[in-house]
């Protein structure tokens, strides 16, 4: 799909989409078509229930005299309150609802618009960065789709009295996209093609960006102790792997950085501890975290933001075998702490335990993030809607939660205590890796913060309900959601860039 911008002009052929505000009212352009086709869209509009509110939409096929297919409007509701999130909305639901319908080019004529909350090239920029972000397919293994059965929209073009503004604005956007594509893309791999090994060459693609990406491999990894990430690779026939990427953005090259943490599990089967066969294909995405990250430092290297980012991912496929780790194991992780493994579904925490102690040891950084697939029960607790947050500082917790909620990829916090730690307590080790029953969500956090060191900043976030959809939503459709990066993303830019 070709985007463009241009200044304002009656397109020849194609869709035509148009604002209408609260109460049905038409955006200039629009009541100036009105007023060409005597009425057509105020008739339209008044036979059904379309009032204007944000997120609505309704087609009116165009009538004679115009040379265009069909006239969008799209309902913006009040435009003072709009956010740049409710704009890159009415963007994707727009271009969804043009590829259902077999259209293949619209013009956006939405200037004239008065909102407060976003100048008017930056608006218009919000509308094909929504309509981009859900264009987004994973298609590759699709070798037979028919022509009607691909996306039909080839050009959608933004009119704006400023259009180089808004391409700017435009491209700084498209920069994220590319982040969250290469996320998406990675996700969606299945497990024979996105192993450890992969997934670092996958990685080592960022290194023309300017990212230094470099990979330890088993070897590596036993000489500096990291007992609790091996046990969890050591059923698979596939060598684990230490991915790290370092981004080096900011004035001072060397200053402090911040660091964000992934879990790379690229298959969890559940190891000895098996998971049921239903639904275990799901597995393929508990690389969920280790992509978000790769997918992150993609775009802060495009748009050469300036900070330093550190990305780590430990990256594990973790499998029943001869060689496969047993419930009871007791494994010494790099920290020093030694493990009992009474489950080896709960792997997730053994690969962070040192992926997270490494970054820490190695890099002193401002904070530290960790993304993890982490639990089925923070599903049970938060559903598909919002990403389980865990913090040692409020001040970083506050942070994640309003870019969480700025970009529509929100998390919510749990809390932490003695009470919780106390559970994943044992005879046998300093730790097991499960607690009883209750609170699993919080257990895992707990096992987590007990690899991090007094006085480092961190935060967790459990992805398990938001890394795939299984309904298409406005920017994200159905498939992997590459929720994090635009979180992470939003978080660097207003608070760490130099
Ligand atoms: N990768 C899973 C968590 C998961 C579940 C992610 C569903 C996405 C969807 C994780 O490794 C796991 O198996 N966790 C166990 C922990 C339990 C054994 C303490 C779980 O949540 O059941
Ligand atoms: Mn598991
Ligand atoms: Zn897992």
């Amino acid at each position: 799909m070709k985007i463009t911008f241009s200044t304002l002009s009656q397109p020849k052929s194609g869709a035509i989409a148009t604002g209408v505000m609260a109460d049905r009212k038409l955006l200039p352009a629009g009541a100036d078509l009105d007023k060409q086709t005597g009425g057509a869209l105020s008739r339209a509009m008044a036979a059904s229930r379309f009032t204007g509110k944000k997120g609505e939409l309704l087609e009116v096929l165009a009538p004679p005299g115009l040379p265009n297919s069909r006239i969008v409007l799209c309902g913006l509701g009040e435009p003072a309150k709009l956010m740049a999130m409710d704009l890159e909305n009415m963007g994707g639901s727009l271009l969804a609802h043009l590829n259902g319908v077999g259209e293949s080019e619209v013009a956006l004529m939405l200037t004239k618009l008065r909102g407060k909350a976003v100048n008017a090239a930056e608006r218009a920029a919000r509308y094909a960065y929504g309509a981009l972000l859900r264009s987004y397919r994973f298609d590759k293994y699709r070798t037979k789709e028919k022509p009607e059965q691909k996306p039909s929209l080839s050009k959608l073009d933004v009119m704006v009295d400023d259009p180089r503004a808004a391409r700017k604005a435009f491209g700084e956007l498209q920069k994220i996209a590319e982040g969250v594509f290469f996320t998406r893309d990675l996700v969606s791999e299945p497990a024979n093609a996105i192993y450890p090994k992969s997934l670092v060459a996958e990685a080592k693609k960022l290194s023309r960006l300017g990212v230094q990406v470099k990979a330890m491999g088993e070897a590596q990894m036993k000489r500096l102790g990291m007992g609790a990430l091996l046990g969890v690779g050591q059923g698979s026939a596939q060598e684990s792997q230490l991915l790290i990427m370092e981004w080096h953005g900011a004035p001072k090259a060397k200053g402090q950085p911040v660091a964000f943490v992934g879990k790379g599990v690229t298959f969890d089967t559940g190891g000895i501890s098996i998971k049921p066969a239903g639904g275990m294909q799901d597995m393929k995405w508990d690389m969920g975290g280790a992509g978000v990250v790769v997918g992150l430092l993609r775009a802060l290297a495009s748009r050469k933001a300036k900070v330093n980012a550190i990305g780590i991912c430990g990256l594990v496929e973790n499998m029943p075998s001869g060689t496969a780790q047993r419930p009871g194991d007791i494994v010494a992780s790099m920290s020093g702490q030694t493990i009992e493994v009474l489950n080896t579904d709960a792997e997730g925490r053994l690969v962070l335990a040192d992926a997270l102690w490494y970054t820490q040891e190695t890099y002193k950084p401002k904070f530290v993030i960790d993304l993890a697939t982490l639990t089925g029960a923070i599903i049970i607790a938060l559903g598909n809607e919002h990403a389980g947050l865990f913090s040692n500082d409020d001040k970083l917790s506050q942070q994640l939660s309003a870019a969480g909620k700025e970009v529509g990829e929100p998390v919510w916090r749990l809390p932490l205590g003695e009470g919780y730690d106390k559970l994943i307590n044992t005879d046998a080790a300093d730790m097991k890796n499960i607690g009883n029953r209750s609170a699993g969500s919080i257990t895992a956090a707990q096992f987590l913060q007990r690899f991090i060191k007094e006085g480092v900043p961190w935060a967790h976030l459990d992805i398990a309900g938001v890394t795939w959809t299984s309904k298409d939503k406005p920017t994200v459709p159905k498939g992997g959601t590459a929720f994090g990066v635009r979180l992470l993303d939003r978080l660097v830019a207003e608070h760490y860039e130099a």
